[in-house]
């Protein structure tokens, strides 16, 4: 499970790790929004840079952002181990993810609801990480959208083994299975996570609804 940092509590951010990673999270997911590509804003790199000595866990960044190139470096520098910008903001990716590469980061691509396969195809087997919204992106505690999951099915048969497909948004005990079914293989989820008291325990229902199905 993927924890979708977008719905802890700031004010006690360094606790919140300590409990995820108590929980077994198998990373972090820090989600950056710019008041731009999205219509809500959320942290940046400092916030990241703050929690990278607290925590040995994979810290991936999904860049919510206009001009991910622009601020790239920052993010790199934060200390997080893979990368996530949309194609949306970036339709000519392959400089950015060479870029990703060069600084021995994981590089991944995330594409909205309503963006076909077709538009990453090209770079595909540059991807470490294809992450498919299954909201629109800005905000958490959405509801899950069953009609990307064909999507998830598509880019199962395209990337080549050993690619990552995370699925992100309305993630949680009612829809992780029909994700691990479709293909997908990383689950961000926030709400479903961090509105229960127990996270140990609600990392451990889905993972275990999920787990049957992962292929
Ligand atoms: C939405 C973000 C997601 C979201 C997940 O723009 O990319 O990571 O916060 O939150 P839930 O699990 O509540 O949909
Ligand atoms: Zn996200």
């Amino acid at each position: 499970m993927a924890p979708s940092m977008l719905k802890c509590d700031f004010a006690d951010l360094a606790d919140e790790v300590r409990r995820l990673e108590a929980a077994d999270a198998a990373m972090l997911h820090w989600d950056v929004m710019d008041g731009g590509f999205v219509p809500n804003l959320s942290y940046g790199a400092m916030v990241i840079a703050s929690v990278r000595p607290r925590t040995e866990l994979f810290f991936e960044a999904h860049l919510m952002i206009a001009d991910p190139a622009k601020y790239l470096d920052d993010y790199i520098n934060a200390g997080c181990d893979a990368i996530t910008f949309h194609i949306e903001a970036v339709p000519e990716p392959q400089p950015l993810i060479d870029r990703i590469h060069a600084q021995g980061l994981k590089a991944g691509i995330a594409i909205n609801p309503k963006t076909p396969v077709n538009s990453i195809r090209g770079v595909l087997s540059q991807c470490d990480l294809v992450l498919v919204m299954s909201v629109e992106p800005g905000f958490g505690g959405q509801k899950f959208m069953p009609e990307v999951l064909p999507k998830v099915q598509e880019l199962r048969s395209l990337v080549r083994p050993g690619t990552a497909i995370s699925i992100d948004g309305g993630i949680g005990p009612d829809t992780i299975a029909e994700a691990a079914a479709a293909g997908a293989t990383w689950f961000v989820a926030g709400s479903s996570i961090f509105d229960q008291p127990d996270y140990a325990a609600a990392m451990r229902t889905m993972g275990s609804l999920a787990e049957p199905h992962i292929r």
